[in-house]
């Protein structure tokens, strides 16, 4: 038999395992032949710019300050990923009112650049693999460093990277990964928060390993209309990153939502040391189950490669198959059929977290979107988390994809070349925006830049289009005249005219509205930043949802629209500023709570009956005073009724809303919906007495217990009948017990400056430590000299407090003292310990143990001491070896006792009745219990089941 079929025989009875769903381990048995290790948990975290860049150019591996291996960093806080620096600093006016008046960026360096630390150990088995770090976005500028190695500097604060750091890593001992993050400046003009916000990986490969971005699956139809016979097109490409060739195979194994095999294919071929080898193939797949956002149906690729009968890797990608095109007349088909965009474009942040999302988040604010009818998000300005996709595929929700910068220079065609490959094997993403509102974008030069732009999409991506947001009206030049798809931004006016004179181009309304509102108020207010929750006022570039979804709606050729926004984001206050400190522009607030447009559009989007009357009936001090009412309704007539006397019966015109002035008396405001004559809906707001109670409720019965997942607590103030008091603004105390902590407090003010967390202050006392004796040494290996036991009264005295220090280059020294630690002092939460400089290499030792080395002898290295401290007399040794200059142990050491923190207090007032707790479980299942307090007010408790869960796979 050919050996080659033989190979190929045994291979595809590899595949067979796949089929049978077991999950792959290497011949051995021993790892599974690819690991990805969340690397979220435990990190150090620095505010401030104390040591500079960290590089060290003119030689490789001894990077300084915090960058180098043996910098102590015991002192700094501890964080978990993703972590969002911005939103833990105070609100100041002098700030930037477009970033939200936070103290960060030009003019606020101290509080611009953080650094972030990790050590973990590698076992001594990962030798021979290769080890990479993943970064799914940091904000902004960041230079990355491993064991010492500058590793890469990364400046986009919105698109991934990756850095393979297999010839540094120390398998069999402990790693360290430095990251320091410089958000001087911005890249946008909206809130963009700082720090390693997304999530951070490890991944770990045998030498033979695919390449997860060059991983492709794609589906054509005949005619490019979905029918029974699909054609799944699978691309991969291998790496073979050791000496010597092999002969390697491929295998694509296309499971269904059931797990069943539903089609594969196999390819084999030789594979040259250290090179990388593209292999596609196309399967054929009957009778597909489509996706679309109200049949969001997935498929799973599973690649696997191998040679010699072993499996060396494998990689799943979920899918999905449909077909998306555009028509000039008929705007915008999926699978085949005119599909109206009822989108919304979103910022990344939310209440209480800043830019920082844990995942569930994503999924909460997609669901609450799809509540109103909106089928599509656009990421406005920036390439999305990848966890934001992943919720789009799975809930089903349409996504124009953005890039952030328009440029065909080598760094921005890199980074749209991260975005689409990144991106394009998700079926929600429709279409790719190049960018946003660019000032040159009617220049011959931007038309340019575009076009080698989108040449490089339809290179990496044949199956979608591209798009750009332009703010121009009825103009070709630029942009305009290269793009596949004209974007609107606003101008509703000339649609009409570019249509005529360019009929051949499909259109999109890329951002349109945007009614500016707050939740709950129903006047204007410049002095506390409040707009009408009315759907009246819109910025003079922009219009209301009336205006725009009026024009949109009759108009199929526009394909249907984007407004701006989803949610209220941090920064761009409109149409005021301070107080204000976020936007209004949302159909929700900051918290996801829906304001009354959301009506609007869950009437004139979904197939729902709905009828929603505004504003809220509490007018005390008003009564006989004509109250503008509004009912938001898709019924074809409405009557409103006052404490049960008709105030008329109304026809809706479509688009529209409903008006009547009503006389204000206290009571019940109620109405009901007609369509045929039947009555179809009712809604009623109701004066109500003085707040009394508060209510917590989630918005799920319960969370995984993996370190990970959170629960959205809405907390709700009413009257003593239950009824929400949509003035109230009390301010609420939260404390919690249980396997579960508050990260983060929201109310949806767009000018409330309350914190929106709280970070459990850190206090500690310093002892300093003196009368150091010193003795120089020949050597610097195992010292008896560092036993605690021994007898160092006849050393000469030593001064440690100086700058300089009297070692001669090349000599080496012990320094030792004692002091007493009290039995209080023992039950610190932690206690460090910190030394000025050891000039130039040092070793630690606290009771004869090493605590630590240090290798820079400009850091300042500190140590975690408490482990080895016993109550009574301890002693502290310090090898010191000197190499150039004068050398010793320079500007003091000091013990730094942290006092027993005190429980930090969270609170936060609602806002018109309600407010918001983000709730994170740990990883040990049980009942968190939630309480909220304020004076005057009934308490409740909340409990929040912790389900045990399988945590993700996580780097220890
Ligand atoms: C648009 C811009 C958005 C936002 C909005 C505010 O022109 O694209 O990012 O600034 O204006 O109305």
């Amino acid at each position: 038999m050919n050996p080659h079929f033989l190979y190929r025989a045994r291979f595809l009875r590899l595949g067979l395992f796949v089929l049978a769903g077991f999950l792959l381990t290497s011949a051995r048995g021993e790892t599974p032949p690819r690991e990805r290790l969340l690397l979220d948990f435990g990190w150090k975290f620095h505010l401030g710019d104390d040591w500079g860049l960290g590089e060290k150019l003119d030689k490789a591996g001894v990077s300084l300050g915090p960058a180098a291996e043996s910098f102590g960093d015991a002192s700094w806080r501890t964080v978990n990923l993703p972590h969002d620096w911005v939103v833990e600093l105070p609100f100041d006016q002098k700030a930037d009112t477009s970033h939200g008046f936070k103290p960060v960026g030009p003019g606020f360096h101290d509080n611009s650049v953080g650094w972030y630390r990790r050590t973990f150990d590698l076992p001594a088995s990962d030798k021979g693999r290769r080890l990479t770090l993943q970064f799914d976005g940091v904000y902004r500028d960041c230079r990355v460093f491993f064991n010492g190695y500058l590793i890469g500097h990364h400046e986009s604060g919105y698109t991934g990277f990756e850095y393979d750091v297999t010839d540094l890593a120390h398998c069999g001992g402990p790693n360290t990964i430095s990251v320091r993050v410089d958000a001087s400046q911005f890249e946008g003009w909206f809130y963009e928060g700082a720090g390693i916000y997304r999530h951070t990986w490890l991944v770990k490969t045998g030498p033979l390993h695919i390449t997860p971005e060059e991983t492709f699956v794609y589906s054509t139809f005949p005619d490019n209309v979905p029918g029974d016979r699909s054609t799944l097109h699978v691309k991969t490409a291998l790496r073979n990153d050791q000496s010597g060739p092999v002969n390697v195979a491929v295998s694509w194994v296309v499971l269904d939502d059931k797990g069943r095999n539903v089609a594969q294919a196999v390819d084999s071929a030789a594979l040259a040391s250290w090179s990388t080898r593209q292999f596609s193939q196309t399967i054929p797949l009957d009778s597909p189950a489509l996706w679309s956002p109200e049949t969001p149906q997935l498929y799973r690729l599973v690649t696997t490669t191998g040679y010699d009968g072993e499996v060396m890797d494998q990689t799943i990608t979920e899918f999905g198959i449909r077909t998306t095109a555009f028509d000039p007349d008929k705007g915008f088909l999926l699978n085949g059929k005119p599909y109206e965009i009822k989108g919304t474009c979103n910022h990344q942040d939310h209440a209480g977290v800043g830019s920082a999302l844990p995942d569930h988040l994503q999924y909460f604010r997609i669901a609450q979107l799809k509540g109103m009818g909106d089928n599509a998000i656009r990421t406005s300005h920036n390439p999305p988390t990848p966890e934001l996709l992943e919720a789009c595929d799975r809930l089903g929700m349409l996504v124009m994809d953005e890039n952030r910068l328009l440029g065909s220079d080598a760094q921005n065609l890199d980074y749209l070349q991260e975005l689409v490959q990144r991106d394009r094997n998700h079926p929600s993403v429709f279409i790719w925006s190049l960018f946003n509102e660019e000032n040159r974008q009617t220049t011959p030069t931007a038309a340019n830049i575009t076009s080698t732009m989108q040449n490089l999409v339809h290179r990496l991506d044949p199956t979608r289009l591209c798009t750009a947001a332009a703010n121009v009206g009825n103009t070709f030049e630029g942009v305009d005249s290269v793009l596949d798809v004209r974007g609107w931004n606003y101008h509703i006016e000339p649609v009409d005219a570019y249509h005529r004179e360019h009929p051949a181009q499909p259109e999109i309304g890329t951002e349109q509205g945007s009614t500016v509102s707050t939740r709950g108020i129903y006047a204007n207010d410049s002095e506390r930043g409040y707009v009408s929750a009315y759907d009246d006022n819109a910025p003079p570039w922009a219009n209301t949802a009336k205006q725009w979804w009026g024009v949109y709606a009759p108009r199929p050729w526009l394909s249907g629209g984007f407004i701006w926004t989803g949610f209220d984001y941090r920064g761009e206050p409109t149409p005021y500023a301070w107080p204000c400190i976020n936007s209004h522009f949302g159909i929700f607030d900051t918290c996801g709570f829906p304001k009354d447009n959301f009506y609007y559009y869950q009437a004139w989007w979904t197939d729902r009956n709905v009828l929603h009357i505004l504003p809220h009936w509490n007018w005390a001090g008003q009564e006989g005073k004509e109250i503008d009412v509004r009912c938001l309704s898709n019924c074809e007539e409405v009557e409103l009724f006052l404490n049960g006397t008709s105030q008329g019966r109304k026809k809706m015109a479509l688009n529209s809303e409903l008006r009547w002035n009503v006389k204000y008396s206290p009571g019940t405001l109620s109405a009901k919906g007609y369509k045929g004559g039947q009555e179809v809906a009712q809604d009623q707001v109701e004066t109500t007495g003085a707040p009394a109670n508060i209510k917590l409720s989630s918005d799920r019965p319960s969370i995984a217990a993996n370190g990970e997942d959170v629960s959205v607590v809405t907390v709700v103030v009413t009257d003593s009948n239950n009824r929400v008091s949509p003035l109230a603004g009390n301010l609420i105390d939260f404390s919690i017990s249980g396997p579960g902590k508050i990260i983060g407090v929201g109310n949806g003010d767009p000018s409330c400056h309350e914190p929106d967390v709280y970070i459990a202050a850190q206090p500690s006392h310093n002892v300093a430590l003196k009368d150091w004796r010193m003795k120089l040494v020949d050597g610097v290996g195992e010292r008896p000299e560092t036993a605690s036991t021994f007898d160092d009264s006849q050393w000469e005295q030593a001064d440690v407090a100086s700058e300089g220090g009297p070692l001669t280059p090349g000599q080496n020294a012990i320094y030792r003292t004692s002091f007493d630690v009290s039995a209080d002092e023992m039950s610190s939460p932690s206690v460090i310990l910190n030394f000025g400089t050891i000039d130039d290499n040092g070793w630690v030792y606290v009771n004869g143990q090493l605590a630590g080395e240090s290798h820079d002898w400009a850091g300042h290295p500190s140590f975690a001491a408490g482990k080895f401290l016993h109550e009574g007399k301890n002693t502290i040794a310090v090898v010191v070896k000197n190499v150039d200059g004068p050398g010793g142990i320079n500007h003091g050491v000091s013990l730094q006792i942290a006092d027993n923190p005190k429980p930090v207090q969270w609170k936060r007032s609602v806002f018109n009745g309600l407010a918001e707790v983000i709730v994170q479980g740990t990883k040990e299942p049980g009942t968190i219990e939630l309480t909220a307090h304020s004076d005057g007010l009934q308490s409740t408790t909340l409990n929040i089941s912790a389900e045990s869960a399988t945590p993700r796979p996580a780097v220890p």
